[in-house]
């Protein structure tokens, strides 16, 4: 009996506690406090981008230490691991979207943004132009932000290779506004199907998903479009139950090349059982309005023509340089080699170039272009400023204790100054030793449909590879607890659960 007054106390504590917790943040996110105003003999620090690097970035940095402006034409950072989940509504998009202008409100030192896009980044004259492309313009719409200091976080673009009729007749998943597309094509795509009179050839054609590109973001995708349709599409318009098909087409022998062979292998095996086709070695060529043109590898190595009618297409294989970053990478000759991004150093620092750093995707370094890299990046740069800004500190007053010592004729005092001296010198050594950029890879997670995911975790110097449902549930947790705040974790948590209880929403709008 004692055992469970001491079990129902211990839970009652723990449920206060965390009540308490949850309260006091909602309140802390609700009520920020007042900020400092920024100060004009301090440097600019110009920020480009409100994803994943600039955000770690702002996250840890100390903004009353510089004039923080930042640039960038969403005002909302995206958590973009639960965007495959968008288009099919198992996650609503407002839920996996945290406002910028809360993120900087939150910080000490007050920062300015510009919901932009910077179209020129001239290095030599340390500006960046800017330009207001949204639907609502005022009289001034493209003006320049002068800099001190140039952070460039931009990320990429979707590739498209140049390959016809992509960027014409395509849907990409990078963006809120693609996830919407997506979902009002297949809806559309649907419907139609079911008009009145529909041939059997065109039923066919309509209902027809394919997704390009086996790499996670295709994988994810067509996972969660074949759920809805299991779990949801199939109960709402029986009619489409024998012809709503998904196609993944990838030009590699195998998808999701980073994991291991096994979790491939258990891959390709759950999208089998899911009735997802699976089309490996076919790149695609050519898209048309309802056809993709793809060159297929065959079994003995000879190459086949095919053409396959689509209803909806999802272009999904992997990123490009932005027009924004390819310019300054024309400007610059020790960038004249670098293909995929802007070549940095080992401190992030953009090659030929003095105070302009780049991070995440529109960087060029040996790691992929994932959101663990850029946040990561955005960490370690966030360190860097803020020591920046405490070694310019410590170097002042270094520069005053000198001319107090200089104007004093008191042996003693002078004594008490040298040690002071001394002091300042060690911490300015201490924090002047930031060692270069390390990423620490955490391992990769995917969901597979099912209610599967596979994971290969780093765990102690080793690996942990793992499929399944238990790791589907890993896979949540995991993603719940990195959303940005609190209140994206209890909107995905809501959107999970309201899909338990009563399916997805099939209605079109
Ligand atoms: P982004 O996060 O893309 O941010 C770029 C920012 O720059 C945006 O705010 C954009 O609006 C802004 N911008 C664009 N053009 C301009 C301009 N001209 N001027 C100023 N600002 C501009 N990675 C993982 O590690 N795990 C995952 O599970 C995962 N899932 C993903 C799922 C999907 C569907 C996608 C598309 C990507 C996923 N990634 C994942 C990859 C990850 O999202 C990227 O690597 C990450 O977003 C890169 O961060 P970034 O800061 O470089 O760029
Ligand atoms: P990707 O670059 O990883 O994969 C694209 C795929 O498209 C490649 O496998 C490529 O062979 C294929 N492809 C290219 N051209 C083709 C063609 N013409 N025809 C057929 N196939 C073609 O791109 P993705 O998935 O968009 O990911 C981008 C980055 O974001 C990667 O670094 C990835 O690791 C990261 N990401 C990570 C996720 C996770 O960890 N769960 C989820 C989504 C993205």
């Amino acid at each position: 009996f004692r055992f469970f007054r001491g079990l129902w106390r211990a839970t009652y504590l723990s449920v206060l506690v965390g009540g308490a917790y949850l309260a006091y943040s909602i309140y802390e996110t609700r009520y920020p406090q007042e900020q400092v105003e920024p100060d004009p003999t301090k440097k600019t620090l110009v920020v480009l981008g409100t994803g994943w690097g600039s955000v770690a970035l702002l996250k840890k940095l100390d903004t009353e230490n510089y004039n923080v402006i930042v640039i960038s034409p969403r005002n909302f950072f995206l958590f973009t691991p639960l965007l495959p989940s968008c288009p099919t509504g198992t996650v609503e998009h407002r839920s996996i979207m945290e406002p910028f202008r809360h993120i900087i409100r939150h910080k000490k030192g007050t920062v300015k943004f510009y919901e932009a896009d910077a179209t020129k980044i001239d290095h030599e004259r340390r500006v960046v132009i800017v330009s207001d492309n949204s639907d609502i313009k005022g009289d001034i719409h493209q003006t320049e932000v002068p800099f001190d200091y140039l952070v460039v976080g931009v990320g990429a673009e979707n590739a498209t290779f140049g390959i016809p009729g992509v960027k014409e007749h395509a849907c990409f998943l990078k963006e809120i506004g693609d996830a919407q597309k997506i979902r009002k094509k297949v809806m559309d795509c649907i419907e139609t199907a079911m008009f009145k009179d529909q041939t059997p050839g065109e039923k066919e054609r309509l209902l027809h998903m394919v997704v390009v590109g086996g790499g996670p973001t295709g994988v994810e995708f067509a996972a969660e479009l074949q759920d809805f349709f299991e779990d949801d599409l199939r109960k709402w318009v029986p009619d489409i139950a024998d012809s709503f098909h998904v196609t993944l087409v990838e030009a590699l022998p195998n998808v999701l090349p980073m994991f291991s062979k096994t979790l491939i292998e258990y891959t390709e095996k759950t999208l089998n059982e899911e009735k997802i086709s699976l089309r490996t070695k076919t790149m695609v060529k050519k898209v048309t309005d309802k056809t993709i043109e793809a060159e297929v590898t065959m079994p003995d190595g000879s190459k086949q023509y095919q053409v396959l009618p689509y209803g909806c297409l999802v272009w999904a294989t992997g990123n490009a340089v932005r027009p924004v970053v390819r310019d300054l990478m024309s400007q610059i000759p020790a960038q004249k080699n670098s293909r995929r991004g802007l070549a940095v150093n080992e401190y992030l620092v953009v090659d030929g170039t003095d105070g302009i750093w780049a991070l995440g995707d529109c960087s060029a370094t040996k790691y992929a272009p994932t959101a663990q890299v850029a946040s990561q990046q955005g960490a370690f740069l966030a360190r860097l400023f803020n020591n920046m800004a405490k070694t310019q500190n410590l170097e002042q007053e270094l520069k005053h204790l000198e001319e107090i010592k200089a104007e004093s004729k008191v042996q003693e005092d002078q004594e008490a100054i040298d040690k002071e001296i001394a002091k300042k010198s060690k911490a300015i050594r201490k924090v002047k030793t930031l060692s270069p950029f390390e990423y620490t890879h955490q391992g990769s997670l995917a969901y597979i449909g099912m209610e599967r995911a596979v994971a290969d975790i780093s765990w102690w110097n080793g690996n942990v590879a793992s499929g399944g449902s238990l790791t589907y549930l890993f896979w949540r947790s995991a993603y719940l607890s990195m959303c940005f705040s609190t209140r994206n974790r209890i909107l995905v948590a809501l959107d999970w659960m309201k899909v338990k209880i009563f399916g997805r929403d099939v209605s079109r709008y």
